[in-house]
Parts: C-alpha cells; structure tokens; sequence
C-alpha cells in the first residue's frame, strides 16, 4: 500500500508510536497541533474510492473486510488526517436484523416497505456481533494491523454505530424521507410499538459498538443525524433514553466516546447529559455557542460547513480560520466538518484544508 501522508514533523521519527493528537484531544490533553479528521472522509470525493468503487457494489465493499480497509487508508495516506474511520455504514447491523437493504445510485438507502407495527418489530432479531457482523470486526482486525506497521505514519481507528433515533428512521420510512412523517405518526398513535422499535435498537447498539471496540476500535462515534426532528420534549421523552442505553457498551476508559447529532441545537441542552468525552456538533451552531451552552467537561469536534470545501481554496481557508477561533472556546478541540464532506469536493482542497488546520497551534 502507498505510505504517502505527509510528514508529522519532529514526532514523526520511524520508531515513535502512533499518532495519538486526536485520542489526546478526545480526552482533553495537551496535544501540539489542532487535530483533524473529517466525517465521510473515505468516499466518492476520492478517485481511488471511485476506483474500487467501480469494480464492487457499496455494499460488498462494507461487508469484504480487505475492501473495507483499503478505502478507510485512503483517505489516511492522501491527506494525512490525523485519525481513521472504519468504512461501513450504519445501516449494516439494521440489516442484520433482517431488513432488506440496498443502495440504488443516486437514491440512498431503500429498506423495503418499512417496519410500522408490532409485528413488524416482533420480526426482527438482535444480531450476533461476533458472528453476523464478524466482517466488520475483521476489517477493524486487518486495519489495526497495518497501522501498527505504518510506525508513526499510523492513526487511531474509529468504529462507529448508528444511535436508534436516526437508524429508526430509516427503518421506519423505508428509506430517506423529507419529513419523516411515518416516524412521527407512530411515535404519536403507538408509542408502545415505536419504544419497543428504540429499545431493541438500542440493545443492537450497544452490543454492536462493545464488539468493535473489542476488536481494536479506539474511538467509538454515534451517529444520530436526524436528532434534531422532534421538538425538544419529545426528544426527552422518546429518545435520550434509549440513545444513552446505546451508549452504555463501549468502555469509555477503553475508547473515548463521541456523539454527534445533526441540527442539534434544539437539543444542546439534553447533550450536556450524555455521558460521553466529545460532543460533534453540527456547522449550525458556532463552537463557542455550543462551549457555552454544555461546559468545559467536553472536548468539542467540528464543524465546517461542508459547503465551504466547494470554495476556493481562500475562502474555504477563511472559513475555517474562523471554526478554529471559536474551537479555542472550548476545553479541547477536534477539527472536523459539520456533517459529511460531498462528492463534489476536490482532493485538493481536502488536501489543504488539512494542511491548513495542522499550520494551527492547538487550544492551550
Ligand atoms: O465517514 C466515513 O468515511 C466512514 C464511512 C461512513 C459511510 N456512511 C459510508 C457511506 C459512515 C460513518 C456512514 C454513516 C452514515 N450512513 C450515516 C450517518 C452520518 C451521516 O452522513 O449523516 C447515515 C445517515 C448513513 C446512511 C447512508 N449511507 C445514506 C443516507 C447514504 C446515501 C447518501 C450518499 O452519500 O449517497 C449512504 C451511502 C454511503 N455511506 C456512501 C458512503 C461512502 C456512498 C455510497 C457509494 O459509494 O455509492
């Protein structure tokens, strides 16, 4: 494999370890350059994911542990970011509990006619990590394995999972939605079904991200990208507690924990309760709002607009001064997007914003 990432400056001797800025910014150490990574980093952007991707449909690619872990190093050794996320998707365990699932270009996820009664709930199953999901920790196996060979050019892994609010979503809708009225429906005329539903995705969850997390992961990032749907009692009522049970199967002493919601600011209030190290916010919400609304007991991760990556490399740059200004509000500071970079990005620019990002001194 290529071993292009750009040189780390004086850490980077070929005998130091790992480069763990992002796991010390994750637990609010000192670190000597602001970390980076960014959200979606290995996919369409890149010419070599669209390589592979031409050869193997998007799911195969998530469930062959070799395919897996090629297109997660991608973006590593083009842009020298300063963590790895594995490349899976969130909807992977939903299938493994028996929903149908394909990718049809250019329109997302379709997951058949959707799970809206109890039946539907009753039918599904609580997977086996281990067992129906071992390509996942198997590719998590093979990419611990390279980034130990790779010396200080290695970079922390991250697993992931989906939290049951947005996984619901999908599951329920069927698909993508605009405005998620199935969802709310059955949260409102049978909310014994729609907790049942949270509930089992939520147990999914938990033992889905402590598995991966056995398997070598040293960050964990829950997803809930559609947090920011309901109003804010709702949220209280029908979600935090089943997003905290998802969250109870990682060890937090093993890997640090990051939530990140989409359109969270209805919801900031509720994030000061998750008992987590990082908090990703959104690109709607400024760093220093959000440092001031949830305290210093977080380390925060984000949140350029990943629009401004559609700019020219000044402008871009000028934005992300800015997202690097208000991080210095927080304890500790993770750079990344508000949400997932778009195909329409060049590398380029990727490519500079990272270099631009490590020419910041980090947050005292
Ligand atoms: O960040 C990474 O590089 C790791 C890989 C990753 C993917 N999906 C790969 C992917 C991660 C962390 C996800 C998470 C995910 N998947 C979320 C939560 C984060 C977010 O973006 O909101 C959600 C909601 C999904 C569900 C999903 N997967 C959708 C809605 C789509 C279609 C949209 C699109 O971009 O086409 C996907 C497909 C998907 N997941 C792709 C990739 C690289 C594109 C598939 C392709 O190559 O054709």
């Amino acid at each position: 494999m290529k071993r292009t990432a750009p040189d780390r400056g004086p850490a980077a001797s070929p005998s130091t370890s790992v480069n763990d800025r992002f796991l010390r910014a994750c637990r609010r150490q000192p670190v000597d350059k602001l970390p980076v990574w960014m959200m979606r980093q290995a996919g369409r952007y890149l010419p070599e994911y669209r390589e592979v991707r031409a050869k193997h449909p998007f799911l195969e690619m998530c469930r062959t542990p070799e395919l897996a872990a090629r297109v997660t190093l991608q973006p590593v050794e083009r842009l020298g970011v300063d963590a790895a996320i594995l490349f899976c998707d969130i909807l992977i365990p939903v299938a493994a509990m028996g929903v149908p699932l394909k990718f049809e270009e250019g329109k997302g996820p379709m997951l058949g006619a959707g799970v809206r009664d109890s039946a539907g709930v009753k039918a599904l199953r609580l997977p086996d990590p281990g067992k129906d999901l071992k390509f996942v920790m198997d590719a998590i196996r093979l990419l611990r394995a390279e980034f130990s060979k790779m010396g200080s050019k290695g970079v922390p892994l991250i697993g992931f999972a989906g939290l049951p609010l947005t996984l619901a979503c999908y599951i329920i809708e069927g698909g993508k939605s605009s405005d998620f009225s199935r969802l709310k429906a059955m949260m409102k005329d049978d909310p014994t079904t729609f907790e049942s539903l949270l509930d089992l995705l939520a147990r999914m969850t938990s033992d889905y991200s402590r598995a991966q997390v056995e398997a070598g992961a040293q960050a964990f990032q829950f997803f809930d990208t559609w947090a920011g749907i309901l109003t804010a009692s709702e949220y209280e009522r029908f979600v935090l507690p089943h997003t905290l049970k998802a969250m109870e199967g990682v060890p937090r002493s093993q890997a640090p924990v990051i939530h990140f919601a989409g359109d969270c600011r209805r919801i900031l209030p509720f994030l000061k309760r998750m008992p987590v190290d990082v908090l990703s916010i959104d690109w709607r919400v400024p760093l220093d709002e959000a440092a001031r609304t949830v305290g210093p007991d977080f380390a925060l991760q984000g949140n350029l607009d990943p629009g401004a990556l559609l700019q020219p490399i000044p402008e871009m740059e000028a934005a992300a001064a800015e997202v690097v200004a208000k991080g210095r509000a927080a304890k500790s500071h993770i750079f990344n997007l508000g949400h997932g970079i778009t195909p329409e990005v060049k590398p380029e620019t990727a490519l500079a914003l990272v270099e631009f990002v490590h020419g910041q001194k980090a947050a005292p």
